[in-house]
């Protein structure tokens, strides 16, 4: 015997209807959103002024030994010489750039973090000159 609808049968069907929208809508609202790309450098953002590494910048004792603090804290352990091999590569500050490596140190790369938002221009500046110096021991 077909089924006849009723008032109270069609009460259920749009029930059961709104109950399935509203639990779409809520898995909908639970999915995270999609992962904000990353800034490019020179995208949002302004890039900051290409330092220049004057020598008697290079040579500051001070600015050296401010620079060695920065590199014990947060590069030493992936860059030492005693971090775990193959976590990042040991550098060889005779051939890089003081201007590199600052802007590696400010915008990261690939796995490199970049540091721009953790230390200040003035730490980053330190850190170059306390790689670029005679003292550097990583
Ligand atoms: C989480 C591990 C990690 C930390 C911490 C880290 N680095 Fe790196 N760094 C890397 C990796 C991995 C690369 C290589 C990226 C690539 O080129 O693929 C790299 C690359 C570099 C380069 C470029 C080297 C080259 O020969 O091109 C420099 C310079 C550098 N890092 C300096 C630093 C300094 C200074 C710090 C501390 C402020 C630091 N890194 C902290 C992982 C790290």
């Amino acid at each position: 015997m077909p089924i006849r609808p009723t008032v109270a049968t069609l009460k259920l069907a749009v029930c059961l209807a709104a109950t399935l929208a509203m639990a779409s809508l809520l898995v909908h609202a639970q999915t995270p959103p999609a992962p904000a790309p990353a800034p490019a450098p020179g995208g949002a953002e302004p890039d900051e002024p290409v330092p220049t590494f004057a020598a008697a910048f290079l040579q500051d004792a001070k600015v050296q030994a401010a620079g060695r603090e920065v590199w014990q804290q947060q590069c030493r352990h992936c860059h030492g010489n005693s971090a775990y091999p193959g976590k990042a590569p040991k550098l060889s500050p005779g051939s890089l750039d003081p201007v590199y490596i600052f802007d590696r140190v400010t915008y990261g790369f690939k796995g490199m973090p970049a540091w721009r938002h953790v230390f200040t221009r003035e730490q980053r500046l330190s850190v170059v000159v306390y790689i670029k110096s005679e003292g550097f021991s990583p």
